[in-house]
């Protein structure tokens, strides 16, 4: 009789502990996966490399964090914002507003926002490549630490750390969160299909006329630390860009900071 007490007992433990394994397990549910955008996307429930969920839905992971202190930038035009030149957490220009033109589809209120100046110089963009026959929206300019956060460990969480890195900034290191930046492409289509379009060759060939480089490009991903963004824009001025552009240079050798 008492043995039987006894497996009893143990049967129940067991199903107990059982149970509450189970409810601190991460549910799987394609539902809470970041949603990327369905234009590119190959295979559904990941977000793609590059590709901006719509709204993050992970919570926040502890990722590896720099190893490079954190520095809040100054307003420079040329500020540099790199894996090495990271940013606080608090940081957030002054002077951000809504670009009109811009993929309602994409991001938030927040991320439709650049600096002034940027800002005007993307409308002008925008307004030249109309002009000669070509349909681009900005899809996102300005990302808070915190959402860049979410982006970042979204990507990590599916692809690993050091993959995601090749082309998401981790929080604090994306000069998306300066407000000088943005990423563009054709309204309705998603971010990773810019490449060889005949859009991404104008932007390649005319951004600098607008103030802007093309911040990653192919060949010199061992300098910026990223493999290459068609969609990736950077508005330096247009002295700078134009000088830039005519030398193929990166921001970083433009600068001479190479650390
Ligand atoms: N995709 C660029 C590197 C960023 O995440 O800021
Ligand atoms: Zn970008």
């Amino acid at each position: 009789m008492r043995s039987k007490i006894l497996i009893a007992l143990l049967l129940v433990a067991v199903l107990v502990l059982t149970g509450c394994r189970h409810r601190n397990e991460p549910v799987a549910d394609p539902a809470q996966e970041p949603q990327g955008e369905i234009a590119a996307k190959p295979s559904a429930g990941e977000p793609q490399p590059g590709e901006e969920p719509e709204e993050p839905l992970l919570p926040m992971m502890e990722t590896s964090l720099s190893d490079y202190p954190l520095s809040t930038p100054t307003d420079d035009i040329l500020v540099l914002v790199n894996k090495t030149h990271p940013v606080t957490r608090d940081y957030v220009a002054d002077d951000l507003v809504t670009v009109e033109h811009c993929d309602q589809s994409v991001g938030n209120k927040d991320t439709k926002k650049m600096r002034k100046v940027a800002a005007d110089a993307i409308e002008e963009l925008i307004a030249g490549a109309k002009e000669d026959g070509f349909d681009i929206v900005m899809r996102t300019g300005y990302r808070s630490y915190d959402y860049q956060d979410y982006l970042f460990s979204s990507y990590a969480a599916n692809y690993g750390e050091a993959e995601a890195n090749t082309y998401s900034a981790r929080p604090g290191q994306s000069e998306h969160q300066t407000g000088w930046c943005c990423d563009v492409g054709r309204p309705g289509y998603g971010l990773t299909s810019f490449d060889g379009t005949k859009e991404a060759d104008w932007i390649a060939e005319n951004c600098w006329k607008y103030g802007f480089i093309l911040r990653y490009p192919a060949d010199k991903t061992d300098i910026t630390g990223y493999i290459y963004e068609s969609w990736h824009i950077r508005y330096v001025g247009k002295d700078a860009a134009q000088y830039i552009y005519e030398n193929g240079l990166t921001l970083e050798e433009y600068l001479g900071i190479l650390d």
